[in-house]
Formats: C-alpha cells, sequence, structure tokens
C-alpha cells in the first residue's frame, strides 16, 4: 500500500510550451482544494539538484493562465542524468516532506521522473507539454494547438507574398523529431509539399514532383518541412532546388522560436486545466508514474514507460491526402 500523498511539487522541463502556466495553475489551485501543500521547483530538474524550491499558494498563479512562458522557468538538465545529481535533488524533496510530484514536459522530463521514482520511490506524473505532440497516450500535447496556429498565421503570410511574386517558399516549422506541426500546418495551408522525419521523402522525390508541377503550369509556391527531415532542412532544399530548377525564384524562411511562444490558444488552456486537475487528483488516489492524456475527449491515463517507449504514428491517410489535395 502506497503512503498517502500529503506535499507535492510541480515542475516545467525541458522546451516551454504556450499553456504550461494554466496547467501549473490547475495543479497549484486542485492541491490546495485537496488539502496539500504545493511546492513550485524551478528551472526543472536544475532547481531540485540545486534547491531552488518555494511553497506555492493560489495567488502565486493568480493572472497567469493566459501567458506562455512557464513561470516556473524550465531546463534540459544534464546532471539529473548521473545518479549523483539525483541523490541531490531528492534530498531536496525529502527534507520538505515532498511526497509527489507532477512533472510537465515531454518525453525526456518523464524519462527523469521514471528514473528518480524508480530509484527512490517518489510516485510522479506526467503532463504532456510540449509543442511537438509526439507523445504516445494522447490526442494533445500542451502547446501544440497554439504554436500550429502560430505556424498557419505565418504561412498564410508568407503565402500572400509568394504569390505576388510567382515565388516558391520553403518554409521551415519546428520538430526535430516529429513533423506533426509541419503536417497539420502544412495541410490548413495548403502546402504543395509537406516533408517530415517520419516518412521518407528524399530530395530528388521532392525535385521530381515540383518539376512536374511546373510542366502543368501550377503555381507551385509552398513546401513546410520539419526541421528533423532528413534533407537537413529548408535552406538544404533551398539550395537543391536551385541547383534543379533554377527558373523557380526560390526563397527560405525558418520560423524557429516564434512557435513556442504567445498566449496559449482555448484549447491548450483547456487541456492544461484537465490534465493538471486529474494529474492532482491521480496522486491522491495512488496512481503513481502514468501520464495524464486525452484521448477522444476522456482521460486517459499511460505508464511513463510506454509513453516514453511508444511513438504516435502518422496515419498512411494522412499522406494520402496530402498527396490529392495538392495535385
Ligand atoms: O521539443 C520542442 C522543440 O521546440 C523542438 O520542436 C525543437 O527541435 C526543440 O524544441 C528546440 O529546442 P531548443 O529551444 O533547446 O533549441
Amino acid at each position: 500500500m502506497s503512503k498517502k500523498v500529503t506535499k507535492i511539487g510541480v515542475l516545467t522541463s525541458g522546451g516551454d510550451s504556450p499553456g504550461m502556466n494554466a496547467a501549473i495553475r490547475a495543479v497549484v489551485r486542485t492541491g490546495l482544494y485537496y488539502g496539500l501543500d504545493v511546492f513550485g521547483i524551478v528551472r526543472g530538474y536544475n532547481g531540485m539538484i540545486e534547491d531552488d524550491i518555494f511553497q506555492m499558494n493560489s495567488r502565486s498563479v493568480a493572472n497567469i493562465i493566459q501567458r506562455g512562458g512557464t513561470i516556473l522557468k524550465t531546463a534540459r538538465s544534464k546532471d539529473f542524468f548521473d545518479h549523483e545529481g539525483r541523490k541531490r535533488a531528492f534530498a531536496n524533496l525529502e527534507k520538505r516532506g515532498i511526497n509527489g510530484l507532477v512533472v510537465i514536459g515531454g518525453n525526456g522530463s518523464f524519462t527523469g521522473a521514471l528514473i528518480l521514482s524508480n530509484e527512490f520511490g517518489i510516485p510522479c506524473i506526467g503532463i504532456p507539454g510540449t509543442i511537438d505532440k509526439d507523445l504516445y497516450g494522447t490526442d494533445f500535447t500542451i502547446g501544440f494547438d497554439t504554436a500550429v496556429n502560430t505556424a498557419v498565421q505565418a504561412i498564410d503570410k508568407i503565402r500572400d507574398t509568394a504569390d505576388a511574386h510567382d515565388r516558391l517558399f520553403i518554409v521551415e516549422v519546428m520538430g526535430r523529431d516529429a513533423g506533426y506541426i509541419a503536417l497539420h500546418s502544412g495541410i490548413a495551408t495548403g502546402a504543395e509539399n509537406i516533408l517530415i522525419p517520419e516518412v521518407h521523402t528524399s530530395i530528388e522525390e521532392l525535385i521530381g514532383s515540383l518539376s512536374e508541377k511546373e510542366k502543368r503550369k501550377k503555381l507551385v509556391n509552398l513546401v513546410v518541412v520539419a526541421e528533423g527531415h532528413s534533407s537537413g532542412g529548408a535552406n538544404e532544399i533551398a539550395k537543391y532546388v536551385k541547383q534543379h530548377l533554377p527558373n523557380l525564384d526560390t526563397r527560405v524562411t525558418i520560423l524557429g522560436h516564434i512557435q513556442r511562444g504567445g498566449s496559449p490558444s482555448c484549447l491548450d488552456r483547456l487541456i492544461a486545466s484537465r490534465m493538471g486537475y486529474y494529474a492532482v487528483e491521480s496522486l491522491i488516489e495512488g496512481r503513481h508514474n502514468v501520464m495524464v492524456g486525452v484521448m477522444n475527449s476522456s482521460m486517459l491515463y499511460t505508464p511513463l514507460e510506454i509513453a516514453i517507449r511508444e511513438k504516435q504514428r502518422i496515419s498512411e491517410d494522412w499522406m494520402k491526402m496530402v498527396k490529392i489535395l495538392a495535385s
């Protein structure tokens, strides 16, 4: 029988994503509602190791639901990879009596949580917070909706100028290992080609497709590529296109970190609030080392080791649709 959770810590870790503040707010207020002491851990696992931990109250999370970034700050901690680092981190939790942890982040953050839990027995709940939407066990990750809408707004603007000059734009969006931002924003802006890490498309195939459209006199003006695509990204593709299709007037735009900032969308605030609330309820009910997700509108709890190991698959139907709609 696991010990009753009375004091919880909350942290954000890895790349920030819009809506993390809404999740922190939900964790803090739900914890207080159930009579728990709630502690904020600053800069993710770094703050845990360096003892940058403070007690939070309801006012600590006032006026943050609409703000991007994370009031707890975030980091990718190297020291937490070492057992010594984790030992120091756990000692800082233990001395405050913190006996439950909510980790808001992505794959790497959950891996850290699971190792800490296995070594020291502290129960951890993961909340999926990443713009990449690459976690198994949830239809949504906090920040994806805002990020993809930022990308769509930017690409729409690029299309205006592309159309005015009859130019080809290669637009690079974020996603080191995952192509969801590219796929969704590319479909929503009517991109002629979408290149993502999960689906092998060689640069020669891209050239073939662009030149075939050029021959048909189809106005080709938009390729969306995820930064992690095997081509090496927008600049590499543009070099190749300029060599092989010199008649196309080609330009590159890399959207970059603009996709990580900004006020979260309604959807991101909503899922962050729900996930934060259910994360605390899960700890209280003794559901440990799971990630809270939303699938088909219902809450789903996926063991952290499965959320870390498994990949979300991109349906072949989507890729077929992309080809048909761009023809
Ligand atoms: O994981 C989110 C993400 O924005 C990725 O899409 C991107 O590859 C990476 O973080 C960038 O990380 P950093 O801000 O550390 O350069």
